[in-house]
């Protein structure tokens, strides 16, 4: 039997939901909504399929709804999300899941009491070049990881609803905690509002993780540059990950540094000048080998985030990106914000 979905939101981004969610096997859209009556028009023809109704409680009311996937404001992510788990259908969340820790705790609780599939739409952890990365960290490739640099820039879109913050880190924060295992224990971020009064369009923060890792992200929709690229900076290797470069999305470089035992003392003006040799009782020599762009077999994130869904539905088992993963990325957000507003204190993420 085929999971009923309704797509709910058909702004920018819920039309490629209907397009993936349309192509998914066991998964059937028979349903879309929006409270804007011209979108449903434009959509009708092409999923002639799905009924469509402006108003959200004909979805709730609709017995053989099993699924709703949620693609609207992230203020309406809570009680839409609350209201379709009452009715007792699987939910899908855009990110973030919601806007506060408490709201997703409760929304947590609702879909275990109720026994159906709560997910968030974490969609990087779907990335296969993602997950490649993830590979080479678990088998050492990199050696010791010391810090990752992520930087995700663009000229727009900017929001009224949320700020760059929340419209974008969610993407960063997933992609950390999946590669490091862990979610970050601190945050200190810095926000600025260039374009409208108290909402930041530009975000440095960095991240503590328990394991000592530093990370830094550079958030913003008011740059020059579209940017989405990760860096990586190990004992071993160091790796870029750039998603907008679709030929080499991920290159491995053999660069770092080698330590020697000192063979000789060393005078302060050597080591002033910027030789390579310190104090200390060994040397670092620079090593710089071969770049390795991996071959990344590419299936599209989002197709692989919806199947994922409808295979949690069908099984009980949980998604990758369960209720729990996107409670974590809000509370990290929670933690950047409280940050933010104490100009960059830092803060405990809970
Ligand atoms: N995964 C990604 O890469 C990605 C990219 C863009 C947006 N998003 C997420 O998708 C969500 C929507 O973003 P967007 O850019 O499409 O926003 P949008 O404002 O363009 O679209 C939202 C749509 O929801 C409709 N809507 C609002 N309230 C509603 C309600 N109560 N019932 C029915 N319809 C309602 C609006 O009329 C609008 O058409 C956000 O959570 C955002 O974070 C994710």
């Amino acid at each position: 039997m085929a999971v009923n979905v309704a797509l709910v939101g058909l702004g920018y981004w819920g039309p490629n939901l209907a397009r993936t969610l349309a192509s998914v096997d066991g998964a059937a859209l028979r349903m879309l909504c929006d409270v804007r009556s011209e979108r449903l028009t434009r959509f009708s023809t092409q999923y002639s399929q799905a009924q469509t109704t402006t108003d959200y409680q004909e979805v709730l009311r609709a017995s053989d709804i099993n699924a709703v996937v949620l693609a609207t404001p992230v203020h309406t992510h809570f009680e839409l999300a609350k209201a379709a788990l009452e009715a007792g259908k699987s939910v899908l969340v855009e990110k973030p899941l919601a806007q506060t820790s408490a709201q997703c705790q409760k929304l947590i609780s609702l879909a275990e009491r109720n026994n159906v599939t709560l997910m968030v739409g974490h969609v990087f952890l779907y990335n296969a070049a993602v997950r490649k990365v993830k590979e080479y960290i678990q088998r050492g490739e990199l050696g010791q990881i010391y810090y990752i640099y992520s930087q995700r820039l663009n000229l727009g879109q900017v929001r009224q609803d949320v700020n760059a913050l929340w419209n974008f880190s969610p993407h960063d924060l997933s992609i950390l905690s999946y590669w490091l295992d862990a979610p970050p224990s601190r945050v200190m971020a810095r926000g600025y509002s260039y374009l409208q009064p108290g909402i930041e369009d530009v975000v440095f923060m960095t991240l503590d993780f328990p394991s000592g890792i530093g990370a830094n992200i550079h958030i913003s929709w008011l740059d020059p540059q579209k940017v989405r690229r990760m860096t990586i900076v190990g004992s071993e290797k160091m790796l870029v990950y750039d998603d907008v470069n679709a030929d080499a999305r991920i290159m491995l470089y053999d660069k770092g540094f080698t330590k020697q035992p000192a063979t000789k003392a060393v005078d302060p003006i050597t080591v002033s000048l910027g030789r390579y040799e310190t104090f200390a009782e060994f040397q670092l020599l620079t090593r710089a080998g071969d770049l390795l762009i991996p071959k990344v077999s590419f299936t599209e994130p989002l197709k692989l985030e919806c199947e994922d869904f409808i295979q949690s539905i069908r099984t009980g088992q949980r998604p990758l990106a369960d209720g729990y993963e996107g409670l974590q990325v809000v509370k990290t957000l929670e933690a950047a914000q409280a940050s933010m507003s104490q100009h960059g204190l830092g803060v405990p993420i809970g």
